[in-house]
Formats: C-alpha cells, structure tokens, sequence
C-alpha cells in the first residue's frame, strides 16, 4: 500500500521532469551534507561545527561553536557565524545575548525608528524627528516609523512642537486683545482699567467718597478753568472743606 503511493508521487513528480531535478540536487537526506569527498554525512546540530567530515564508520564529528560564535540550524559547516553586536551609535541596544545557537538580537532604542534591516533584523536605526514650533505630533515615531507633524490649523499656536493650543479668547476673559497671535505664539490680552470693576465691588461707603474726590476734583478744575489764574487755586484749596485736603494741610493751615 505505501509502495504503491510512493509509486504515484514518485510517477507524479517525474512527468514534469521536477523529481529527477530534485534528486540530482540533493543526493543525501534531509539531515545530511555531502562532505569534500563525495560521501553523505550527518550534519553537525544547531551550536555546533563540523571539525571532521564522515568518513567510513566513522560519523561526522563535530565541536561547539566558540564564544561569540553561532549557529542557529544543523548543518555541515565548518565554521559558525560571528555574533551581530548592537551598536548604539546604531540606535541599537541588546535585546537578547548571543547564544551558539542563536545570534545576537538587537532592538531599537527609545525614541529611534530602523530605516535598515537585513535578515529582517534591524541593523540601523536613528532618531525620531521633532516637530518645530508651530506644528504638533500628528502620529509619536515608533521602533519602526518617524515621527509625524503637521502644521497648527489658523487659530492655534504651539511653541514647542508638542501641541496645537487654541489663541486665547481675550473677551471671554474680559480682557482687551493687545497683540495678535501666530502659528508659534499665543494673541496677548491685556487686562481693561479697573474703575469700573472697583465701583461695581466695592461698598457704598468707599463708593461715596470715590464719588466725593472726583465730585471734588471737577469742582477745583472747574474753578481754576473759569479764573485761569493758579494762584487762585491755592486759596480755594486752603479755604475749602473739600476732600481733596488732607489732614496734613488742615493742621498746617490751623497755625
Ligand atoms: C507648514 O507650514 C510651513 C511654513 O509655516 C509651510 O512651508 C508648509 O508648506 C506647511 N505644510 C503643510 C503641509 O501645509
Ligand atoms: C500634548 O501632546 C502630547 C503628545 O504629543 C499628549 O500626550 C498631551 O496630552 C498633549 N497635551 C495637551 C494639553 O493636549
């Protein structure tokens, strides 16, 4: 039974001319080499070399590989592969420590990307890029892909190349827009005149003789307007009971 479906592969595999191919190339099994001489020998196992090939009786022999040394499928070399080292200058870092039986494996260092591979290890890796001011981190760079920016949208400003901020609202703050913004700084508000706000809060006291001073005030400019003199001033001032004097004035003016 198993004759006979060998038979059928076998027939099979003949017709295109494939298995007639297939034999010529690989005369030995699957687990051996066909040493210098001609003769199929076993293949060393993963870690090791071959030191001498088949001969006769005598089966292959086969030696570790040294420090630094790997390989990592049974073959019949006579030498293992050198280690790969993980360079920092690179971007690289060791992940893993070389073994005899399996090479070095390296990764990425935080904030770089690999832009080279071979045998689909990373060999090469630089830094991610920074985004300027007046962009923001549209997508963080990975192990594998840079960093991605995109510009701030009309509005908003960034001055560090993280985040796009919205320009401050300076009337929802109350304020007075004193400077206009940019795609890298914020607009500038500038607080309003406080009087306003002062008569508003404060006590109906305070608010009275903020009212008396002005109230005073207007009169005196009134006055000194209307006679043009200022030396008529100063008697006004001193004669009046008005706010505007002092008590400092008022001890002066009773000597
Ligand atoms: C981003 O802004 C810069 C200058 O501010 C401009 O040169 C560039 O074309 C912009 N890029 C995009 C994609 O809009
Ligand atoms: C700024 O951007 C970083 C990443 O780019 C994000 O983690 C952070 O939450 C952002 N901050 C604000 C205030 O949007």
């Amino acid at each position: 039974m198993v004759d006979g479906v060998n038979k059928q592969v076998t027939s099979l595999f003949c017709i295109s001319g494939f298995c007639i191919l297939l034999a010529l190339g690989n005369p030995c099994g699957p687990n051996e080499y066909k040493s210098a001489n001609g003769e199929c020998c076993p293949m060393c196992s993963i870690g090791s070399m071959v030191v001498h090939d088949c001969t006769g009786d005598l089966s292959t022999t086969c030696n570790n590989c040294i420090p630094e040394t790997f390989m990592s499928k049974p073959s019949g070399l006579k030498k293992c592969f050198a280690c790969s080292h993980c360079a920092k200058s690179q971007g690289l870092y060791i992940q893993s420590k070389c073994t005899t039986k399996r090479d070095t494996i390296c990764d990425v260092l935080d904030g770089y990307y690999c832009i080279g591979y071979s045998n689909s290890q990373c060999r090469h890796a630089i830094k991610h890029s920074v985004c300027k001011p007046g962009q923001e981190t549209k997508t963080l760079g990975t192990k594998t892909s840079d960093t991605e920016c995109e510009n701030c949208s009309f509005g908003f400003y960034s001055s560090s190349g993280l985040n796009c901020t919205k320009w401050t609202d300076c009337t929802a703050r109350n304020e007075i827009h004193s400077e206009d913004g940019s795609p890298v700084k914020d607009v500038k508000c500038v607080q309003k005149r406080t009087r306003y706000c002062l008569v508003a809060l404060c006590p109906p006291v305070i608010c009275a003789a903020v009212l008396a001073v002005l109230y005073g005030r207007s009169c005196s400019e009134g006055q000194t307007v209307n006679n043009g003199d200022k030396r008529n001033w100063i008697p006004i001032q001193e004669t009046s009971l008005g706010p505007v004097t002092t008590g400092q004035t008022l001890e002066e003016t009773n000597r």
